[in-house]
């Protein structure tokens, strides 16, 4: 297993045809450094377990400021459950027990001293069902703030602001006391973005956030990741690599194994690097048979 950057003469040396192809798919193209810049947080040493059921493995990652980081790997290789981590969702799972660190800013999250409350204002989530609340629009957005005693020189500036930023103000600012239900899919999922970025967070953890969207709402989700990235350090969960390969800088791959003793199928990271060598030259076996098609 390799979880450092390929270099040359480590990379698999014939890529598949289909494997490029994803390459290609990358709209985006930015200098990507080779290791993740200025890292906002790190995994170091992450094993997750649900009750006596060990679910992820030895994960080691770290996610560079203003950069989008894909994770991707088959069903039930622990994506979801890598992401919860890193704004402590599991601590709501009951069973679910971490071990090892996630570091933020150089603080571990899970610290005695550390409140979850507060990791998950910095640390906001977006889910894969747009989730509003039974509330108006503005409220929606408003209530982040609101909980959490922000300190809000104007609440219909926020709002504003908040709504601007995930892109959906010019559809909604006429309508802002009606029923967030009322919006379609693709707009509630924006409102969803609109409520997270409200509460002014750093790092915004997506799982998979367009999969009940149509390819228009999710050509806009994608777009608007691509103007967050700009503000904000994004980490999405996909099952979509065209979808990693437009919009992130780097991607995880993922795979699940079994335990020859338990039979348990526990997730672990197979390759970690920048999206467009990952897609192009994946240098694990295994990723090259993910991505191109052969696997999961
Ligand atoms: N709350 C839970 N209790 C018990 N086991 C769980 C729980 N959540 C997840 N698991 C198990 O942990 C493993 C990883 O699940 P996880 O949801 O993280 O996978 P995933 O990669 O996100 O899958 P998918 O692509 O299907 O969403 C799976 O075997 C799953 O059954
Ligand atoms: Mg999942």
């Amino acid at each position: 297993m390799s979880t450092q950057p390929a270099t040359a003469s480590t990379r698999r040396s014939e890529p598949d045809h289909e494997v490029g192809s994803f390459a290609e798919a990358r709209e985006q193209s930015r200098e990507v450094p080779a290791a993740p810049p200025e890292p906002v947080m790190e995994v170091l040493k992450l094993n997750v377990y649900y009750g006596g059921f060990h679910a992820v493995h030895d994960v080691n990652l770290q996610f560079g400021k203003n950069e989008i980081t894909a994770l991707i790997g088959p069903s039930g290789c622990g994506k979801s459950t890598v992401l919860r981590c890193l704004n402590r969702m599991n601590d709501l799972v009951a069973g679910a027990r971490v071990e090892g660190e996630v570091n933020y800013h150089g603080t571990n999250i899970y610290a005695r001293e550390v409140d979850p409350i507060a990791v998950r204002t910095n640390i906001g989530m977006v889910f894969q069902k747009p989730n509003p609340f039974p509330k108006s629009i503005y409220d929606n957005i408003a209530y982040g703030p609101r909980v959490t005693g922000m300190k809000v020189e104007s609440m219909d500036d926020l709002v504003e602001e908040a709504l601007r930023g995930a892109a959906l103000w010019d559809e909604v600012k006429d309508k802002l006391k009606q029923s967030a239900y009322g919006l379609s899919g693709g707009q509630q999922q924006r409102l969803c973005i609109a409520r997270t970025i409200a509460t002014r967070p750093d790092v915004i953890l997506m799982d998979e956030p367009c999969s009940a969207l149509d390819p228009i709402a999710t050509s806009r989700i994608e777009d608007l990741m691509l103007d967050l990235r700009k503000d904000y350090t994004i980490i999405i969960v996909t099952h979509n690599m065209q979808q990693a390969a437009r919009v992130s800088d780097r991607t995880a791959f993922f795979t699940a194994r079994p335990d020859e003793t338990t039979g348990d199928r526990t997730g672990l990271l197979v390759e970690f690097d920048r999206t467009a060598d990952l897609f192009a030259r994946p240098h694990d076996k295994r990723t090259e048979d993910y991505i191109s098609g052969r696997f999961g």
